[in-house]
């Protein structure tokens, strides 16, 4: 063994709550309902040929509509005892606003007790659990009123934020207000791709700015809470490089990592004791008229090996943005890393060679503190619509039965926990 992860590393997966829990009453869902059969008849469109073949899924509409998920919510028992004989001591998931505040200023009780009793679960697993507040959808009522457009909702997700720290107290330390708020953004407010579905600058820019207020006046109460509590905040990045380095490739490149990464630094970094990387893919920056950011820029697929996505898998990119998060001199936690691989063809590798990379930053000196696989279990993909086809899990799930089954890279992992190292 020769690639030895600290003592007190933390392993684990995550998951959200709308991609797992299943019966949920949020903004989303009613999005979700209206936009169904406009995402099945835009597949065509919006994915390669090899993939409409691979996933013909795409084009029914129920593909869209998250329904009843993994059922997560009745069976997250099962689902921690799986986890935990994966060797798992740490867990990342999130609590559902619209379930613990259903109606503006009614909290609903039993909801409370409900994550107080998943809470318990992973406690007595020996899991640590990481609590995320927000993971994108909100209350109808929240939604209603125009969800992060409308500085009003600050306010009430403090007054959220407050009472689940207050019941909670005792048995979380790692909280995580926002899950990569940068991302619902740019996708449910600038592109329209994901809820509320709005395409407007204007409104973009007054979310992001509600946004980063509330990761502040979060930040404030949890310490006046408990001076235990830690912080996170996370951000979705991508190793963005320019293409062929193309002179006028470096300066957009340039230009989309400081909207991409260095303005959240700069928004966020104040108020967080740790920061969670998130990373999937890179970003090989081409100026091109109609590209995907700013309607200029195009990711060329220079890298063959792709996931069922179309993402390139390339290790090396957690260590480049492991660098660029480690400047916030903040510790770290990769809070997500994972890949979209029906057949578990990749994904043992891609588990091994991105924590490679990872150890090597460690070795340099990087406060990496923890791994969280992307995801335990398939689950429904909400980022742009996707919906069921992308299969992220390190546990497969049987949609017709909900039958859980550990896939071959679920035991790949439990090695690496096992030996707390790579071989
Ligand atoms: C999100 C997850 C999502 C994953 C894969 C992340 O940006 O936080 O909810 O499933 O990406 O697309």
């Amino acid at each position: 063994m020769n690639k030895i992860f600290p003592k007190n590393f933390l392993w684990g997966a995550a998951t959200s709550a709308h991609q797992v829990e299943g019966d949920l009453n949020n903004d989303w869902i009613n999005w979700e309902k209206e936009n169904a059969e406009r995402l099945a008849k835009g597949a065509d469109e919006k994915w390669e040929k090899w993939q409409q073949e691979k996933f013909p899924e795409m084009f029914d509409s129920q593909n869209y509509i998250s329904g009843r998920t993994c059922e997560h919510y009745s069976r997250f028992e099962e689902d921690f005892d799986l986890a935990k004989s994966g060797g798992h001591n740490a867990h990342r998931f999130s609590i559902e606003w619209s379930r613990i505040e259903p109606e503006n200023g009614k909290f609903d009780e039993q909801e409370i007790e409900h994550y107080r009793k998943v809470l318990i679960a992973l406690r007595k697993r020996g899991i640590e659990p990481f609590v995320t507040l927000w993971h994108w959808p909100n209350p109808v009522w929240v939604g209603e009123m125009n969800a992060w457009a409308n500085r009003e909702t600050v306010k009430y997700f403090l007054r959220y934020a407050e009472r689940v720290f207050n019941e909670y107290e005792d048995l979380v330390k790692f909280w995580m207000p926002l899950n990569e708020p940068s991302t619902e953004v740019s996708l449910g407010y600038l592109f329209g791709q994901q809820p509320p579905g709005i395409r407007s600058k204007i409104l973009a820019n007054a979310a992001f700015k509600n946004l980063m207020q509330v990761q502040k006046d979060v930040y404030k109460l949890a310490k006046s809470i408990s001076p235990d509590f830690q912080i996170g905040c996370s951000h979705f990045m991508f190793d963005i490089r320019p293409y062929k380095n193309l002179p006028w490739n470096i300066v957009a490149a340039e230009v989309m990592d400081f909207f991409g990464n260095k303005r959240f630094f700069k928004a966020f970094s104040d108020s967080c004791d740790f920061f969670g990387v998130q990373y999937y893919q890179p970003f090989h920056v081409n100026f091109k008229l109609g590209g995907i950011f700013f309607g200029l820029f195009e990711n060329k697929k220079i890298i063959k090996k792709q996931s069922d996505l179309g993402w390139q898998i390339f290790p090396e990119g957690i260590y480049n943005v492991l660098k660029k998060a480690a400047k916030n001199g903040k510790p770290i936690y990769i809070t997500e890393n994972g890949l979209a691989d029906s057949t578990d063809g990749y994904r043992a590798n891609f588990i091994r060679e991105h924590l490679e990379y990872v150890q090597r930053a460690i070795a340099e000196g990087m406060d990496i503190r923890g791994y969280f696989h992307w995801s335990l279990m398939d689950n429904f993909e909400f980022v742009e619509m996707r919906g069921f086809w992308p299969r992220f899990g390190l546990i497969e799930i049987d949609y017709e039965t909900l039958e859980r089954k550990p896939r071959p890279s679920f035991y790949a992992y439990k090695k690496i926990i096992e030996n707390n190292g790579l071989e």
